[in-house]
């Protein structure tokens, strides 16, 4: 029997542990095609295998695993710079990337779009991977695509692609001096740098949209892997601090070019909140400010630990200290950027957005050991604005300081210790997944108790 095709859709502000779950839904064995629909290298998966981390940004997770067939389809923006250093990196693991197709229609992230990102996105807090002024180009039609630099017989174009980068290239350069100060790029060595990278990609680029249709036919079963969590959305986020693409199921219909309803759309859900970067975060742990200045680690630094201390002032009510425990503990600091995550309760007016989103029908549920030791757990089930409980996220984030979370206090539990079923969970844990499940209105399918794909439990 066919396995059902599958949707995996962050259901918070990003960071939830998609990567694990697309992992464990593919070693199954089962499913034979995995998509990346949207975003670009401002995504950060990660899969820990018995021989190490595995981190993945533009690559789908389905890689790891020889027969099946990974698409980059056309909603992603794609840096094919980056993206020969990815193929590169998996290649010293032994990591074949035979199996990799890329869209034809996928939009590349050019140098300016990366210096632009740099230049601008500051005030979002975005990933400087050059991913917003990238989708800014595709609507303002400036956009160049992977088919104006590979032709249909997987050649290079050379005379096309170098006409589209210099002719866009001379604006850019000219925005770049009168407005940004910034200095300008020279158009030849950025051809000279492409045309390399495209001979290491040419044979991989298809018309994605036809070749899914083509697989669907055949009866092949999908994942679909969402990038970026559902209130990133560019519509349904809290824009404008938010990233560019649509994210979710209204993202995997834009990307893929098909008319797709995966039978099972499961939302990834991580235990407690996380967000990086600017932006509001209703049920955030301790100031943003403070964060920024006290909690950043040194690339490829030792993450910090909580003295005895400091845990009790956690334990004492301090939200600070609270949000420092979980950083601590959850490794939150991001694998893009390796910037410290904000951390906060769990917040399931935002998880119900996504959930609406797209249609979700399951969830899982990530990191839940992280909670281990704390006595008392908080979730966020409501707003409250103006004197009136809500449970619909606002639309208006210059008024969200003002919406306050209504929480629910749960009890914790001491640890899950080496649990294998669900059923082995201590009371509280078991407690804490089944009222999150009446809250969300969804089951919860997965525990993911641990980073490790053993470390799954299947309700
Ligand atoms: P951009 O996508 O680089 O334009 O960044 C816009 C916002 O989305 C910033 O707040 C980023 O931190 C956030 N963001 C983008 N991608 C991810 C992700 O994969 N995980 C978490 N946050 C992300």
């Amino acid at each position: 029997m066919k396995r059902p095709s599958v949707l995996i859709a962050g259901a918070q502000f990003g960071d939830e542990g998609k990567g694990k779950i697309v992992d464990l839904l593919v070693q199954k064995g089962d499913l034979d095609v995995v998509v990346r629909f949207n975003g670009g290298a401002n995504a950060g998966h990660t899969i820990v295998l018995d021989d190490g981390k595995y981190p993945l940004h533009l690559i789908p997770s389905g890689i790891l695993h020889k027969e099946t067939i990974n698409i980059i389809a056309a909603g992603v923006v794609l840096d094919p710079l980056f993206l020969v250093k990815e193929i590169e990196n998996l290649k010293t693991r032994n990591i074949s990337c035979d199996n990799l197709f890329i869209s034809d229609r996928a939009h590349m992230v050019m140098p300016w779009h990366r210096a632009l990102d740099a230049a601008q996105g500051g005030r979002l807090g975005t990933t400087a991977k050059g991913i917003g002024p990238t989708y800014e180009d595709r609507a303002g039609r400036r956009g160049i695509r992977v088919g104006d630099m590979i032709d249909e017989n997987g050649q290079i174009d050379l005379e096309h692609f170098s006409q589209r980068v210099r002719e866009v290239c001379a604006e850019k350069n000219n925005l770049f001096q009168k407005v940004h100060n910034l200095e300008p790029l020279d158009p030849e060595a950025i051809i000279k740098e492409f045309v390399a990278a495209a001979e290491v990609i040419k044979g991989k680029v298809r018309d994605t949209g036809a070749m899914i249709a083509d697989l669907i036919g055949q009866g092949k079963s999908f994942l679909y892997e969402g990038a970026q969590g559902s209130l990133l959305d560019v519509d349904w986020g809290t824009y404008p601090y938010v990233t560019s693409s649509s994210v979710g199921l209204a993202g995997c219909y834009v990307g893929t070019g098909n008319c797709v309803l995966p039978e099972v759309r499961m939302g990834v859900v991580k235990a407690y909140g996380t967000r990086v970067g600017e932006g509001h975060f209703p049920a955030e742990l301790g100031a943003y400010e403070r964060i920024k200045e006290q909690d950043k680690v040194a690339p490829g630094g030792s993450l910090p630990h909580l003295t005895p201390e400091e845990q009790q002032q956690a334990l004492a009510g301090d939200d600070y200290w609270m949000g420092r425990w979980l950083r601590a503990v959850g490794a939150e600091y991001g694998t893009t950027t390796g910037r410290p995550r904000r951390c906060g309760w769990l917040d399931i007016v935002a998880v119900r957005q996504a959930v609406r989103m797209s249609g979700l029908n399951q969830i899982a549920l990530t990191k839940l050991d992280v909670l281990d030791g704390i006595p008392k757990l908080k979730v966020c089930v409501a707003y409250e604005y103006q004197g009136k409980r809500t449970t619909d996220f606002p639309a208006r984030i210059h008024h969200l300081h003002d919406y306050k979370p209504v929480f629910e206090e749960l009890e914790g539990w001491d640890t899950l210790g080496k649990a294998t079923s669900f059923d082995e969970l201590p009371e509280q844990a078991k407690t804490y997944v089944k009222k999150l499940e009446e809250w969300i209105g969804v089951p919860i399918k997965i525990v993911s108790v641990g980073s490790h794909r053993a470390s799954s439990l299947w309700r």
